[in-house]
């Protein structure tokens, strides 16, 4: 792409993704308005490299260093590694926005940091609000920068808030993924393909078993208080299984503002790219109401997805205890993944490492990041031992 002063410079964290690559489908669709600067990779070399050959970045980060000392031979630009590498990248003095769509504990640093540096962020990773919330919002504050998220559900939220003041309720659709209307028993014999067919979205792995066991949603609930400072009993989940509307703002006065669309994650990462223009880049189908005709809402079940129970009361209780809750989530997510537990293991490790878990209340970042690592460790072994 050729360099232009008027482009929005970019950083993508987590270009290899399903967000990440999606953002790069948009960002085709509008290369005079953006110029990628940056693009970093976990671990997919060949499709980093497709990407270096098309959007020509300055610089990239793999995880692997032999795999970084590849790619710098061969396409003589910038490459760094490993975690302190896509922390440089988030840094870079050229770059006017980072989208975040790394997943995982990895983004919290980088969207920290990028923050510090002065760049508006586009956040997909829900982890880094879920672990830092306050400390990352003050900063965005201290800064002075935008932070907009890339989440569907908080895309629609920021869309239809317009006046905090007078906000009743928040409204967060779920489609209620893959085992809506399964049996508790049927869960407890999910295997990994249908934990990984999620009705409506196409995701990465770790965030459609989230959608398969509710914890996403309640991540969201969390993700939601931090970003439009709204009291946990004034956040409602509900279920809608044709995802049309992603989500809703009640009024004091009775109004109930909603957005509605197909779903398609370019919407929502398009309009935190290009905020706060509306533009047309990627072509998406109307929304059609006469063809949708059918719009279901049904109450949560609690009972057969305590994961997102949990979730709201680590939300409630604050601190470190969310960090207790993603931590030890993420632990019992990989060694379902990795075919260690069950699916329904999933809720049972979780809730045993914050049952036994005592938070710290207004941690520093360093706390934060010394009980994660405690946290995960105390998972892994209970896994380990089949406790
Ligand atoms: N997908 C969605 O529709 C969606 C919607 C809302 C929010 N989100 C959030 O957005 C984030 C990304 O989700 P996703 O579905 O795009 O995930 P994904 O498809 O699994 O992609 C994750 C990205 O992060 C990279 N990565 C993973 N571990 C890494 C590590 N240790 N170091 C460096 N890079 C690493 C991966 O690289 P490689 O693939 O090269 O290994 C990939 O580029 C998550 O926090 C998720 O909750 C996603």
């Amino acid at each position: 792409m050729a360099e232009c002063r008027n482009k929005k410079r970019l950083t993508i964290l987590g270009s290899t993704g399903s967000i990440g690559t999606q953002a790069l489908e948009v960002i085709s669709k509008l290369k005079d308005r953006f110029e990628v600067i940056a693009l970093s990779a976990g671990s997919n070399i060949e499709l980093l490299k497709k990407q270096i050959e098309i959007y020509k970045p300055k610089y990239v980060c793999i995880n692997d260093e032999k795999d970084a000392v590849n790619i710098a031979k061969t396409y003589k630009i910038t490459v760094y590694s490993g975690s302190q590498g896509l922390i440089k990248l988030a840094q870079l003095p050229e770059v006017d926005m980072v989208l975040v769509a790394v997943s995982g504990k990895i983004g919290l640093i980088p969207t920290i940091e990028a923050i510090k540096n002065k760049k508006d962020i586009a956040l997909a990773n829900k982890e880094t609000l879920v672990m830092a919330g306050d400390i990352v919002v003050k900063s965005v504050k201290e800064n002075n920068v935008k932070l907009l998220p890339v989440d569907s559900e908080h895309s629609a939220i920021f869309q239809c808030i317009s006046n905090r003041e007078y906000v009743k309720n928040l409204i967060i659709t779920a489609s209620g993924g893959p085992f809506r209307n399964c049996s508790v028993q049927e869960m407890e014999n999910a295997d990994l393909k249908s934990t990984l067919s999620h009705p409506r979205w196409k995701m990465g792995k770790k965030i459609t078993v989230d959608s398969a066991t509710l914890m996403n949603k309640g991540l969201e609930v969390i993700e939601a208080h931090h970003l439009f400072d709204i009291n946990y009993n004034d956040i409602k989940v509900v279920i809608h299984p044709q995802s049309y509307i992603h989500s809703a703002v009640e009024y004091k006065d009775g109004s109930i503002i909603a957005q509605i669309g197909i779903p398609s994650m370019h919407i929502p990462i398009q309009y935190a790219l290009c905020f706060p223009e509306r533009l047309k880049g990627i072509e998406t189908e109307s929304f059609d109401f006469i063809k949708a005709s059918k719009f279901e809402f049904y109450a949560p079940d609690y009972e057969k997805f305590p994961s997102l129970k949990l979730a709201i009361e680590a939300g409630k209780t604050g601190g470190t205890a969310t960090v207790c809750l993603n931590a030890a989530n993420e632990e019992a997510v990989f060694a379902f993944l990795s075919g260690q537990i069950s699916f329904t293991d999933i809720y049972k490790y979780t809730k045993k490492v914050y049952d036994s878990y005592k938070p710290i209340k207004n941690p520093s970042l360093e706390q934060i990041l010394s009980e994660d690592d405690k946290i995960r460790q105390q998972t892994r072994s209970l896994i380990k031992e089949k406790v």
